[in-house]
């Protein structure tokens, strides 16, 4: 591979993530070939936020392919809660592990790290913003589960604003040739303008629509996500969005027999428990799926990378992003870093969030 840290899945190619699918399903058919590959080798998982299957899939892969694990899944249990920063956590992580798959409530956290780490980052979730190796997973999933990558018309409904693993999937399934998507939500919660611009950009069509009986019919894939609810400011503006999209057994009456259903979970209420006995109920063999996507990448990654420390990062510009929820904002001493957007607009390198000179 090409890149030494994984924020995002669009800095791999095409063919290097073929490549990830095609060993995950190597490994998949016969684990025991891999069982010592990353023997001697250490992975530590710094979870900011809570988490049961990236967490433990993770530290499972890990495992099977004969390395070992350290790390923390509640920062209050580490110098975290002293008052440690980001960078210095880090620095000193990537000095005892090869690889660190870290998880972290403000977006960007996963780029910020990879500025300090001597050891390759893997972004297990950074707020809102993306989760690549949930995408892994639902790639995985989906060219097992319907044999192609490409010219599928995928349904994507719930918090298409806060879900992470929303935007992750789009902006990999955009790389694919014939792709749709159709964008199931409220009007408050759909997907941020950064995302419909990769969409424009790759030419990829879309369609906004507001009820998930209207949209089901059409669709091969239907990826259901839960609110969001520790990403809103109050418990009564989550209560608003709670509820509106349910997936039951009368709605996957008007769906094809061969659409897929997927889901990151966790579920809270939006898919109805009796539809997990529905054959096209993929949710659960997903969470399998990505044990063995995050071997591959882990062996991937592991394959050639340097130990080479960054080299300091300069300011590209004076501004602050204006995120409140990003990296950048709370962790004053990141460098500011931003991608000219033409006229008065820069995007933040760590959110992707739109910022005015
Ligand atoms: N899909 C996912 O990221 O689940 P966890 O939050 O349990 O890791």
């Amino acid at each position: 591979m090409k890149t030494k840290h994984v924020i995002d899945l669009d800095s791999l190619s095409t063919e290097e993530l073929m490549e990830i699918i095609e060993l995950a399903n190597d490994i998949r058919q016969a684990p025991q070939e891999y069982s010592d590959v990353c023997k001697g080798k250490i992975l530590a998982t710094l979870f900011y936020e809570p988490s049961t299957r990236t967490q433990m899939s993770f530290k499972t892969a890990m495992l099977r392919l004969g390395g070992n694990i350290i790390g923390f899944d509640n920062p209050q249990n580490s110098s975290v809660s002293k008052g440690e920063s980001l960078k210095d956590t880090v620095t000193v992580v990537g000095g005892y592990a090869d690889i660190i798959a870290i998880r972290h409530s403000l977006e960007g956290a996963a780029k910020a790290a990879s500025l300090y780490s001597a050891a390759p980052v893997i972004n297990a979730g950074d707020g809102g913003h993306l989760h690549p190796t949930q995408t892994l997973t639902d790639v995985v999933t989906l060219y097992n589960e319907k044999g192609t990558l490409d010219n599928m018309t995928i349904g994507l409904c719930g918090d298409l604003k806060n879900g992470r693993t929303v935007h992750s999937l789009i902006k990999t399934m955009s790389h694919f040739k014939g792709n749709r998507f159709v964008l199931i939500s409220t009007p408050e919660l759909t997907v941020p303008q950064y995302i419909k611009d990769i969409m424009n950009a790759s030419g990829c069509r879309y369609t906004e629509v507001r009820s998930l009986a209207e949209a089901i019919p059409s669709l091969d894939v239907l990826y259901m996500t839960r609110i969001q609810r520790e990403r809103f400011r109050s418990f009564e503006e989550y209560e608003k969005q709670r509820g509106v999209f349910v997936l039951d057994r009368e709605k996957m009456c008007l769906a094809r027999r061969d659409m897929k259903i997927l889901h990151p979970l966790p579920r809270v209420d939006e898919i109805a428990e009796d539809v997990d006995y529905d054959d096209r109920a993929k949710y659960f063999d997903q969470t399998v799926y990505g044990m063995y996507a995050r071997m591959a990448l882990i062996m991937k990654m592991l394959e050639n990378a340097d130990r080479k420390p960054m080299p300091r990062v300069a300011d590209t510009h004076s501004v602050r992003c204006s995120n409140p929820n990003c990296i950048s904002y709370t962790e004053e001493y990141l460098p500011r870093i931003f991608r000219p957007l033409g006229g008065d607009m820069l995007l933040c390198r760590y959110c992707e969030g739109r910022n005015l000179i």
